[in-house]
């Protein structure tokens, strides 16, 4: 299995590219299934849950061709050849559930596995199926599957109103939505980027839906949808990664195709922190001008909030600040894991339920690490740009999910980091 190996070293200066949204592209793709016309994404990143998502999708019969190095994949789901999502391949990542409620909306039925993916918790569908439930699905479930059935002549427009602002949910119910008789409104809907890139698609395939991006969703359902050619927003949780990365180890970088309004609650507590970032028509560049950041609290929450997906990449910042930070996990309830790999290192930290106080100190040190999860393996990565010594982080194949090029990437800005075989 493969390790990645960082050694600490000075400050970074240069250009790193960020690539199109893993997340939004992971909802994009299903929105095949809608319609028995092509779609083609652009801007794509290349990760091995969009290899994962292209296997489900041809498992179901639709046809998945990765072009130009798999940035672009073109899509047509003329005919499905089956209606059951199969554990074999749902358990590898959580987010093959959004295949429901477009296989619903479109073929009247679908059986899906229950979902696996990063272990963060108990994350349940409850939310998906409610909502697919008030659009008028009969569910039954059993041996680890969802079965799903529309009612007579398709899924009904329904108001629903989301207990949390899921974004899987709202993704699914958007999605079977736009093909249900009437109109839909969703309420707590998530207010997530990724759903307004979809959203933005599914229009372009003639959907009509108004008011993504703020709580409440109205979709008017449609007898059919066409295809449509789109091109993926950029991933804002790569970008708040590799933003950290001058923020870690000194110097500038300029993050490529960055945009400040995706990460604006990140960027805030940056500032805090002394980092500063500057918004200019390449991207976002950023710089660290004292030695050391300033402690600064975080706590996560929905969009417009501080994401969940960079608390870990935050922490492996502030283990370095000078003085104590207490980060809040209001998302997910088990997505502290990087904190005894960071301890590891010689960083400070104590986890008490939900929170973690992380007192910093002047330097970490290099050690061996395992990654636990997709963020968290990024997190240690870059907790070693910033150890004295070596870094050897294990497990990977994490960092595959969500992460392409991360060498290339960092070593492009002045890093010393590499891929070895173990
Ligand atoms: C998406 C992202 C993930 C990110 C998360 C929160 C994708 C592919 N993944 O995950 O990277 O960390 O948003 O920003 O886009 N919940 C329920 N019942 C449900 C659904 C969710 O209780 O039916 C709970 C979950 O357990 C969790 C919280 O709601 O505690 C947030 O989950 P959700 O917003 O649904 O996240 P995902 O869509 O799974």
């Amino acid at each position: 299995m493969d390790q990645i190996i960082v050694t600490g070293n000075g400050p970074l200066s240069g250009d790193i590219p960020i690539a199109g949204a893993k997340n939004a592209c992971l909802t994009l793709m299903p929105a095949t299934l809608l319609t028995d016309q092509p779609l083609t994404l652009t801007n794509a990143p290349r990760l091995s849950d969009i290899a994962t998502m292209t296997e489900l999708l041809r498992s179901l019969g639709s046809e998945v061709s990765a072009l130009h190095d798999g940035q672009v994949l073109a899509l047509s789901s003329h005919d499905l050849t089956t209606v059951r999502a199969d554990y074999d391949i749902v358990r590898k990542m959580r987010a093959s559930i959004l295949v429901l409620g477009p296989l619903l909306a479109r073929a009247g039925e679908a059986v899906v596995s229950l979902p696996g993916g990063c272990a963060i918790g108990a994350r349940p569908v409850d939310l998906h199926l409610s909502a697919l439930e008030a659009m008028g699905a009969e569910l039954d479930l059993r041996d680890g599957y969802v079965y799903a059935k529309a009612p007579l002549g398709g899924l009904k427009g329904a108001d629903i109103t989301f207990k949390f602002a899921s974004v899987g949910a709202t993704e699914n119910a958007l999605m079977a939505a736009t093909l249900a008789k009437g109109t839909t409104i969703l309420r707590n809907a998530a207010r997530e980027p990724e759903i307004v890139d979809l959203a933005d698609c599914l229009r372009g395939m003639g959907a009509q839906i108004d008011g993504d991006g703020s709580p409440e969703i109205t979709i008017q359902g449609v007898d059919q949808l066409g295809g449509a050619t789109h091109r993926v927003v950029t991933d804002r949780i790569e970008l708040g990664t590799y933003m950290l990365a001058p923020a870690i180890c000194g110097g500038e970088v300029t993050c490529l195709g960055g945009r400040i309004d995706l990460v604006a609650a990140f960027c805030e507590k940056l500032d805090a922190a002394g980092i500063s970032v500057v918004e200019t028509d390449k991207g976002l560049t950023v710089s660290r001008k004292g030695d050391r950041v300033r402690a600064v609290d975080v706590i996560t929450e929905p969009f417009p909030g501080f994401p969940t997906d960079l608390q870990a990449q935050m922490m492996a910042l502030l283990c370095t600040a000078d003085g104590t930070s207490v980060l809040e996990e209001k998302i997910f309830e088990n997505r502290f894991m990087h904190a005894p790999e960071l301890v590891r290192m010689g960083a400070h930290i104590d986890v008490h339920g939900g929170h973690a106080t992380v007192t910093g100190v002047e330097r970490l040190r290099g050690a061996p690490v395992m990654a636990t999860d997709l963020r968290a393996s990024v997190s240690l990565i870059l907790a070693g740009l910033a150890a004295e010594g070596e870094t050897i982080v294990s497990r990977v194949y994490h960092l595959d999910r969500g992460y392409e090029h991360v060498v290339r990437k960092l070593s492009g800005v002045g890093a010393r980091i590499e891929r070895v075989k173990a």
